[in-house]
């Protein structure tokens, strides 16, 4: 089983790089099925999450070539259009490919994507989408069929400002025929970096970070080479190391527009924020003080770092309520940091986090991403050892963890 041992206690100090942005290469690295063609990308994070999305691209034809720190990736060669059940399992953003495989094959035949178990997660935006577009779609023994003869641009509103609808919708209509209208898209960062791609690949979408996008299709798209955006959750998380530790933490490679919430709820907690041109810095005071967090979308407080802000808190001079409004169920790793002295009660989608001066080292297990992400900023905070296992959902987002870690000074093996 895989485990991290962490030695609490210790105050952060020193600079870390921030990796390419996870939920922005994989939208990215499903989109280059679109100029079946060759693609460079710079900036990829190593990441497990992204080694499953180019074992998908493998599987169905597509070359992977890495080449120090550019992976080449040639889609000319594609010839199934059927994701695997196995891998469609392993994370969310496979369903992405769908849509890609739609827009340039015009058929996807696909199982329910897997994922952290944050919530049931439907993808009936998703469906909902394509059928607008045109797309016949069967569901049978737990498989979704999906094909057209055409691509019709429309207008499609969505329920729910939902990422990776968004995000499918764009990859099945840039090549279809006339005009699709989103409205009511998610305006997530990650969604404005797929789209940055798109258009250079020749694609003609207009909206980026409104909830109004314009797809105009095109006849095709053209090989190019792309530098993924930083991670604004890797970012976060690591500002975060710093504030609960007391400590002094610089990153780089960070575009600071894109957690103006995380940073503004930091100096609510008393901690200092410094950006410069390429970097953020946080030096946080001996202990923070407590304050309230809403999830919402973009450019709201993002729900990813709501299980990190729900470590930070639990370390509070006073008492946080933080509301999760996006997920229904993603407070799993609470539990876990109960056992480490934290006093958070969870009422429905509302934390009530009681700060605690008492956090103690122990055995926890980790549910999956963000809420193992918690558990590695709790134990940095604790008196003592903790063991963390299950580390893979950690391994799944965040590159070189245990190393950017050591490097500011943490005690983690
Ligand atoms: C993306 O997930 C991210 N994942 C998530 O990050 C992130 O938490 C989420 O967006 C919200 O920002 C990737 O980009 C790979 P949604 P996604 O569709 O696209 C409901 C991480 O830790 N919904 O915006 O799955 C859904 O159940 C991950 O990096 C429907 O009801 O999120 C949820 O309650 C976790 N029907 C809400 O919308 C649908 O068809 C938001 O989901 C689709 C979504």
């Amino acid at each position: 089983m895989s485990k991290f041992i962490i030695e609490g206690g210790k105050r952060l100090e020193g600079e870390v790089q921030i990796s390419g942005s996870k939920n922005a290469a994989l939208p990215i690295i499903a989109a280059t099925i679109l100029n079946k063609g060759k693609t460079v990308l710079y900036n990829v994070p190593d990441i497990q999450d992204v080694h499953t999305m180019f074992e998908i691209i493998q599987k169905i034809g597509g070359k992977i070539n890495k080449k120090h720190n550019k992976i080449i990736i040639n889609t000319s060669e594609i010839h199934t259009y059927e994701i695997p059940d196995n891998l469609m399992r392993q994370m969310r953003s496979s369903v992405i490919l769908a849509g890609a495989l739609l827009g340039k094959y015009h058929q996807a035949r696909f199982s329910y994507p897997g994922g952290c178990e944050i919530g049931s997660r439907p993808i009936d935006l998703h469906l909902k989408g394509f059928e607008k577009l045109g797309i016949n779609i069967k569901e049978e023994h737990g498989e979704i069929f999906c094909n057209t003869s055409q691509i019709l641009g429309t207008q499609i509103n969505l329920d729910f400002p939902s990422v990776g609808a968004t995000e499918n919708i764009i990859l099945a209509s840039c090549l279809g025929e006339g005009t699709t209208i989103i409205t009511n898209a998610a305006k997530e960062p990650e969604i404005e970096d797929l789209i940055k791609y798109l258009n250079k690949m020749g694609a003609n979408i207009k909206g980026e970070t409104t909830d109004r996008i314009e797809i105009i299709g095109v006849k095709k798209l053209k090989e190019i080479s792309y530098n993924i955006m930083p991670d604004r959750i890797e970012a976060g998380t690591y500002l975060v190391a710093g504030a609960i530790t007391g400590g002094k933490v610089k990153i780089t490679n960070a575009n600071p527009k894109h957690i103006e919430t995380v940073l503004n709820k930091l100096e609510e907690t008393n901690c200092k924020i410094k950006i410069e041109k390429n970097s953020i810095e946080i030096e946080a005071p001996k202990r923070i003080k407590a304050t309230d967090i809403k999830t919402m979308p973009y450019p709201g407080f993002p729900t990813d770092m709501q299980s990190i802000f729900g470590a930070l808190l639990s370390t509070a001079k006073g008492t946080s309520i933080i509301t999760e409004n996006i997920f229904e169920s993603r407070y799993k790793y609470a539990q876990e940091l109960n056992r480490m002295g934290a006093k958070i009660k969870i009422e429905g989608r509302t934390a009530i986090i009681k700060g605690s001066k008492k956090i103690q080292g122990t055995k926890v297990v980790a549910y999956d991403l963000r809420g193992g992400a918690a558990m590695i900023l709790e134990a940095l905070a604790a008196k003592g050892i903790t063991e963390i296992e299950n580390i893979h959902y950690i391994l799944r987002g965040y590159e070189k963890i245990e190393e950017k870690l050591k490097k500011l000074g943490a005690k983690i093996y």
